[in-house]
């Protein structure tokens, strides 16, 4: 049984109005509040501080990757905002990932806050890896940048549903963020993806859904039809 709300809705939405608007009707279903690179790129970070005063956890998903200087500054920036949760790509390596923690404790004083490693984004398979000289098979990649994750002392990791126990295994204490989450067959432009209850099954800690709920004609039902579905299951 499912106590608490494990859904993160993602708002990618073009307006920080019309984020505002979809958080505040599906408030009553949602664990949290993400928000990423449309909305931080065109109205900004204010739709940050307007989003926390709705009273829910939001999860800034800025992606950071770039020197650690860089990366530093901008995660202690995003943590004044409020944000609970900021992402960096492990990819930027162990010392950008530290810099980033180090930002984001500094920016939030003493509210609670922590870094998500993005791994292996849930839109890339095997091919798309070979593509760019990566051999390595997602599963192999996301259990090393588990491990680098967690040195650097990240809160958790973003994965798909197929990697929960990679994750586990090789970081036991790092949360899982899973993106990725299909209610069908329709996959948009995710390739490794889950059910809801599927992702939950396999020991995910958070389920960040975005067009299953936004882009139903009716967000709210969606939403909590999805939660409903999880409550119910043992
Ligand atoms: O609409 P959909 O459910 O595919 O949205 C998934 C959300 O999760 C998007 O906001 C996307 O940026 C984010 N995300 C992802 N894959 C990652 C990290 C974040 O899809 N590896």
């Amino acid at each position: 049984m499912v106590n608490e709300n494990p859904i993160i809705v993602a708002l990618d939405l073009n307006t920080a109005a019309d984020a505002i608007v979809m958080a505040t009707s599906v408030a009553p279903y949602v664990g949290a509040f993400k928000i990423g690179l449309g909305l931080l790129h065109g109205p900004g970070p204010g739709t940050i501080d307007a989003l926390v005063q709705l009273g829910k956890p939001v999860f800034v998903d800025a992606k950071l990757h770039d020197i650690p200087s860089q990366v530093e500054a901008a995660a202690e920036r995003l943590a004044t905002h409020g944000a609970r949760w900021v992402t960096a790509h492990v990819g930027g390596g162990f010392d950008m990932l530290e810099a980033a923690v180090e930002g984001l404790s500094r920016g939030a004083a003493q509210a609670e806050a922590g870094i998500l490693g993005v791994s292996v984004l849930t839109s890339l398979d095997k091919f798309d890896l070979e593509r760019i000289g990566i051999q390595r098979s997602p599963g192999e990649l996301v259990g090393k940048m588990s491990k680098v994750a967690t040195a650097a002392q990240c809160e958790g990791l973003i994965c798909s549903a197929h990697e929960i126990n990679t994750v586990k295994q090789a970081a036991p204490s790092l949360k899982t963020f899973v993106p990725g989450i299909r209610l069908g067959s329709h996959s948009d432009d995710q390739s490794r993806t889950a059910t809801p209850s599927d992702a939950l099954a396999r020991g995910a800690s958070y389920l960040v859904i975005g067009r299953p709920i936004i882009a139903a004609s009716d967000p709210p039902a969606a939403a909590n039809a999805i939660w409903h579905s999880l409550r119910s299951k043992e």
